[in-house]
């Protein structure tokens, strides 16, 4: 008997006003803001179009919605790069779109997240400009970490420290006459200059920026760089070249330094100093789980981004290796783990794991371990929709920062951006009533979210049933997981009333029926009480 098991649930969004660690099971979708739904024409995604598309987000299940930076920003770095951390860019809208999408969400029962930046500011923030102007040694420049160079005229960087988009992290200014001046840090692009963290206004002023969101009714932020404010005393060279490969394996004198934490415990006490459970999520890379957990102990942050799992093998002993040293390192401090396949940062994982029809199925299958994982899951915009990586752009419509510094990161990440497919036969498919910034390729009419509703064999139904089992199903989400005996290249465990199967052999595989199947990424085959399992296929079986 073959079994095709089709999506028979539709889910119920999640109220705000429920309480008890919402973040601890909460499915959290990732908008790109530029890349989401344009409501004005102008090929770039805005606040209003987020506004409009809010109900597709409650109708496929998700919990909460985290915004990209939508701020004041010269866009040197996708937005990373703020002007002014309490006004909204034009391209995006105004602050009373903010709201209305922060109220609106909350009627649907969606949490918003917003980004913060707090490890730099753009060069066009108003501290930069008055630090350029001031003397060497002035006060506006205490606000960032300016250094005279070395070499006999100061002509080399003050340290060896690189950008992690490629070339040095340090630039050097002019003085008012012309001539040669000090060096400034930036870890990212030369339009990011990096805070000093241990200047009292600058820690000031992040607290008067939380509250300023915070009072506008947003449930949490995700921390850009929540492992990069503070930097080694003295700033010593690290002796060693590609220091971007280096990050997440070992610590730094830039990121991961301990005295981060104490930033973090401030920002705690000051969340928790609201009503309705409002949550910090980390973007932290640190060497080992271990290390990262500390980012998330008690009085520190709710979440941080679980990266061991984003770039793990597809192979079953190599992800229950990740996923067994995620919870432990979590558990020891009593936090939620989270799972992430894709972000803006990154390859898509349709393209990680292959590509075509085989990185389709094994992202299918993967998404479907991370919904029946304990702990909380991120969602990144259009994987709901197998969309892959677009590989193939032209140099000159390209955006990424990391592209033109050459050796820092790969400089592809403007190709996981590319504007979502929302409906019709051709470009900009329904992105708004213009172009996209980033051309969309022909075959994406079949991908459109239009084009795969009501298709039961579609990715986009697949997201929809898991999520929707997800809230009707009392096991899934926080709480434990206990392995199961599979044959070798086979995942199996068990989640109180569910039990998930995940195949990565390359072949099919025969295996006991373990329970009653309720959702399948792919075909099943059943004789008498065996079941074949299709290679890279993900099957939850209830029991
Ligand atoms: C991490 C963000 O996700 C990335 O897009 C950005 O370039 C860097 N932080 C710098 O802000």
């Amino acid at each position: 008997m073959t079994q095709d098991l089709a999506p028979s649930v539709r889910p119920a969004a999640a109220s705000p006003s429920e309480t008890g660690g919402w973040w601890r099971s909460a499915v959290i979708y990732q908008v790109y803001v530029r890349s989401f739904a344009d409501s004005d024409g102008d090929g770039i995604g805005d606040l209003r179009g987020i506004r409009d598309r809010l109900p597709y987000l409650a109708e496929l299940g998700v919990d909460a919605v985290w915004l990209t930076p939508f701020y004041a920003s010269p866009q040197a770095d996708g937005g990373y790069d703020v002007a002014d951390y309490r006004a909204v860019d034009p391209l995006f809208g105004e602050l009373s779109d903010a709201d209305d999408l922060v109220r609106e969400a909350h009627r649907l029962g969606l949490r918003v997240i917003v980004d913060i930046v707090p490890n730099h500011t753009s060069d066009q923030h108003a501290w930069f400009r008055a630090a350029l102007a001031d003397r060497e040694g002035g006060p506006a420049r205490e606000r960032y970490h300016f250094r005279p160079g070395r070499g006999a005229a100061g002509e080399l960087p003050p340290n060896d420290w690189e950008s992690v988009f490629g070339g040095p992290a340090w630039t050097r200014t002019a003085r008012a006459d012309g001539t040669p001046g000090e060096w400034y840090l930036h870890l990212f692009a030369p339009e990011q200059p990096d805070l000093n963290w241990e200047n009292q206004e600058v820690r000031e002023e992040f607290e008067s920026v939380l509250r300023f969101w915070l009072d506008l009714g947003v449930d949490g932020f995700r921390i850009d760089v929540a492992h990069g404010m503070v930097k080694a005393a003295g700033l010593p060279d690290i002796g060693l070249s590609e220091q971007a490969k280096l990050i997440g394996a070992q610590v730094l004198p830039f990121f991961d330094q301990d005295g981060v934490h104490e930033i973090h415990r401030a920002w705690r006490r000051l969340l928790d100093s609201y009503p309705g459970e409002r949550v910090g999520v980390a973007e932290a890379w640190a060497p080992t789980p271990e290390r990262l957990a500390l980012y998330v102990r008690p009085d520190e942050l709710h979440q941080a981004f679980n990266f061991q799992f984003l770039t793990c093998d597809w192979e079953a002993a190599a992800m229950r290796t990740v996923i067994d040293e995620s919870l432990a390192a979590t558990r020891s401090v009593g936090a939620p783990t989270t799972w992430v396949l894709s972000n803006h940062d990154v390859v898509r994982h349709t393209t990680r794991y292959g590509g075509g029809e085989r990185g389709l199925a094994r992202a299918r299958a993967a998404a479907l371990l991370m919904l029946a994982l304990p702990g909380s899951a991120y969602v990144y915009q259009g994987e709901e929709l197998g969309l892959p990586e677009v590989v193939d752009l032209p140099d000159e419509v390209r955006q990424d920062p990391a592209f033109f510094r050459g050796d820092g990161q790969d400089g592809t990440r403007d190709g996981c951006r590319v504007p979502i497919p929302w409906s019709g036969e051709t470009a900009p498919y329904g992105f708004g009533p213009g172009g996209s910034w980033l051309p969309q390729p022909e075959q994406w009419a079949e991908l459109s979210v239009a084009a795969q509703s009501g298709d039961p064999r579609s990715t986009l139904e697949l997201y929809r049933s898991a999520l929707a089992l997800r809230h009707e199903l009392p096991g899934l989400g926080d709480g434990e997981m206990t392995w199961l005996e599979a044959p070798e290249g086979v995942l199996a465990f068990s989640r109180p009333g569910l039990v998930c199967t995940l195949n990565t052999r390359g072949e099919e595989v025969g295996m006991p029926v373990p329970g009653r199947p309720v959702l399948a990424t792919a075909a099943l085959e059943f004789t008498g009480g065996t079941v074949r399992i299709p290679v890279d296929s993900c099957v939850w079986w209830a029991v």
